[in-house]
């Protein structure tokens, strides 16, 4: 671990997880990369340059991706993993994480989140505000609970799914890559085809 942390990103997402950043306490120094030249500063903290400026601080820091766009975070995440960076995972204090379970590089886990024991969370995930994800769930790489939504036991979400603001998956549900779940959903049964999904119980609106 190094004493400078790059948040890249300086928009919401990244004030988000930048603040997640302050409260661990770890880093003496935190700061931003951020392609718009126009934003020189977040919460306090310095824009010190564009994200392909990463490369240069290569041995001196640790990344984060606190970009909320699954594809713009994916493709950064795996270009700085590639060329051999240190991505970290951000974990709110105020987290309540049961035994055995993983948490992967690049994932952020914020306030008031419960995941219960056994349940394996892939790399740059986003476990919003005050969602619970309970035992023996599989969360693949790069998915998004959004805040309040709960998920039961054995539940997986595929990779770059997306379950939106307080939705709810029943346990033992498994829901492919590719989905986005809207805002108050319920899901109960399996969902095997990627795309856009409202209601309760939920259905299909676009591909
Ligand atoms: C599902 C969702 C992605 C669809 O967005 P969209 O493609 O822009 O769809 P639209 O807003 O055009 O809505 C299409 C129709 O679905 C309805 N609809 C949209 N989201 C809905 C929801 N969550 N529940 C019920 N109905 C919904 C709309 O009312 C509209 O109905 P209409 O055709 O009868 O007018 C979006 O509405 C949503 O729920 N987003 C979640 C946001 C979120 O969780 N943010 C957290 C960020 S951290």
């Amino acid at each position: 671990m190094k004493d400078k942390l790059i948040v890249i990103g300086a928009s919401g997402h990244g004030k988000v997880v930048a603040d997640i950043a302050i409260k661990m306490n770890k880093w003496k120094r935190i700061v931003f990369l951020d392609d718009d030249e126009s934003v020189k500063a977040c919460m306090g903290l310095q824009v010190i340059g564009k994200t392909g400026d990463a490369f240069a601080h290569k041995d001196k820091a640790d990344f984060f991706v606190g970009i909320g766009n699954k594809a713009v975070r994916k493709k950064i995440q795996e270009k700085l993993m590639e060329e051999g960076l240190n991505v970290i995972s951000l974990i709110h204090p105020n987290v309540v994480i049961g035994t055995d379970v993983d948490i992967g590089v690049g994932t952020a886990v914020m306030a008031g989140v419960v995941i219960n024991s056994s349940t394996k969370i892939g790399k740059g995930c986003i476990v919003n505000t005050s969602s619970s994800i309970d035992h023996d769930n599989v969360i693949e790489d790069y998915a998004h609970i959004s805040p309040g939504s709960r998920t039961a036991g054995n539940v997986r979400v595929g990779n770059g799914t997306w379950l939106g603001i307080g939705s709810v998956v029943s346990n033992n549900v498994k829901i492919c890559s590719g989905c986005k779940i809207g805002a108050g959903a319920v899901v109960v049964n399996d969902i095997t085809e990627p795309g856009t999904y409202i209601g309760v119980p939920v259905r299909r609106i676009y591909r």
